[in-house]
């Protein structure tokens, strides 16, 4: 008998999710950096006065939700952010021996992706974690959660800044059709907060921290009843922009002293973090995203009453409106395109996976809806997905 070529397809089976204990309203966040902003101007009242300086400017709660939408973020380390005289979590670093922490929140998701598939470790031959940040250089932090779940296989990582999950998901769908693994756990492990400026008025508010795993196997091995998804199609595009950089990274360490990095760059410190040119990041994104998802809609014959829902990147939300609203010709209704940026704030990777996580066992057998996430890059993916 011909193996039917379909049965390979591959099926989200289930996500998992972990959200960290704490969280900082943007209340706390803006009283913490504007005392900082008060020791700062006072310190430099000389300068200020002289005309040397710029006195640094307060922040607001209702400029941050009026701006991005964002209520909260849950982090993992609230004390060490609030903390004027730090201002940025307090991670300190476990023994080689010890679960790292990129690893343990990653595994945490993968459990509870792995328990509402009703599979275990066994029924799994691959981890790949894909994410902004990566703890390391090596070994990859998804060997580590391969190990520590006690999957039999292999794991990698990789790292294309917000769209990794659904680069992460096309990698996967596409070892599974070509027969690599029958069963990859995709993670998405984000601390932003430890790569967040928490001095800079403009961004200070973006990112929270947490966790998300999606299990992808096989379409004939997936449990029946169970919710899965077939996986209609996968696009993921990328286009080179320098309007969200981080400039981390190993080669720093052969840039000479932290004295001598500071003399070519104006904060080297901020050079090492997250930085944007938002306004502009708004501007190319917005287009770039809702033409993709129009063309992909085309490609695989959706009309636009066929997408129950949109489960878009959380970044801003004026951004999800305008794209929403550029993709189905109106406004989007809430239940149509989920927002979960208000909790947890922008989550990198993972944001698109709790949008879909929190918000879709509403969906009926045979409905379709769309996971997608852009970012730094510039990058792209769609991901159509339909309940079996
Ligand atoms: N509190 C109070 N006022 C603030 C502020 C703060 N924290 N930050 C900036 N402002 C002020 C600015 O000084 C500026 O004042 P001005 O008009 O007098 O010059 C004004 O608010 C507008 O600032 P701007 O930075 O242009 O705000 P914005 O409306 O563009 O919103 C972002 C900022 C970052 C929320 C928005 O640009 C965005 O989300 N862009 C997309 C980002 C994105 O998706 N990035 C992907 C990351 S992965």
């Amino acid at each position: 008998m011909t193996p039917d070529p379909s049965a390979r397809r591959a099926v989200l089976a289930a996500t998992g999710l972990f959200t960290p204990s704490e969280s900082i309203s943007n209340e706390e966040l803006v009283e913490s950096f504007n005392a900082w902003v008060d020791v700062w101007n006072e310190a430099h009242a000389g300068e200020i006065a002289a005309g040397t300086a710029e006195p640094k400017a307060h922040s607001s709660a209702p400029f941050i939700e009026k701006a991005s939408g964002i209520k909260s973020r849950f982090v993992m380390d609230k004390a060490g952010i609030l903390d004027v005289d730090r201002m940025r979590p307090r991670l300190p670093r476990r023994a080689d021996d010890e679960l790292n922490v990129l690893a343990e929140m990653g595994v945490a998701a993968c459990r509870d992706a792995l328990a509402r598939a009703g599979r275990t470790a066994a029924d799994v031959d691959a981890v790949i974690v894909a994410c902004s940040n990566l703890q390391r250089a090596y070994p990859a932090v998804a060997v580590e959660i391969q190990d520590a779940l006690g999957v039999e296989g292999w794991g990698f990582d990789m790292n294309v800044a917000c769209s990794s999950a659904t680069f992460g998901l096309q990698v996967a769908v596409d070892m599974i059709s070509n027969g690599s693994a029958d069963a990859i756990l995709v993670v998405n492990p984000e601390i932003c907060t430890a790569h967040l400026n928490f001095r800079d008025r403009d961004s200070h508010f973006i990112f929270g921290d947490v966790a998300t795993a999606m299990l992808v196997e096989r379409g004939d091995r997936a449990h029946a009843g169970r919710g899965a998804w077939d996986i209609l199609g996968a696009r993921i595009q990328t286009r080179f922009s320098n309007n969200i950089r981080n400039n981390a990274g190993f080669l720093n360490r052969t840039e000479g002293t932290f004295a001598e990095l500071a003399a070519r760059t104006a904060d080297p410190e901020t050079d090492l973090l997250f930085r944007q040119e938002g306004r502009r990041v708004f501007k190319d994104v917005v287009p770039m995203v809702a033409k993709m998802i129009v063309g992909h809609m085309e490609e695989l014959g959706l009309g636009v009453d066929d997408v129950r829902r949109l489960w878009l990147h959380q970044a801003n939300l004026n951004m999800n409106r305008l794209i929403a609203n550029k993709v189905l010709g109106r406004d989007a209704e809430p239940e149509e395109a989920p927002v979960i940026l208000d909790r947890y704030a922008n989550t990198s990777s993972a944001g698109s996976v709790i949008a879909f996580h929190r918000h879709h066992e509403d969906l009926a057998a045979g409905q379709v809806g769309l996971l997608c996430s852009f970012g730094a890059g510039y990058s792209a993916g769609t991901v159509f997905l339909r309940r079996r």
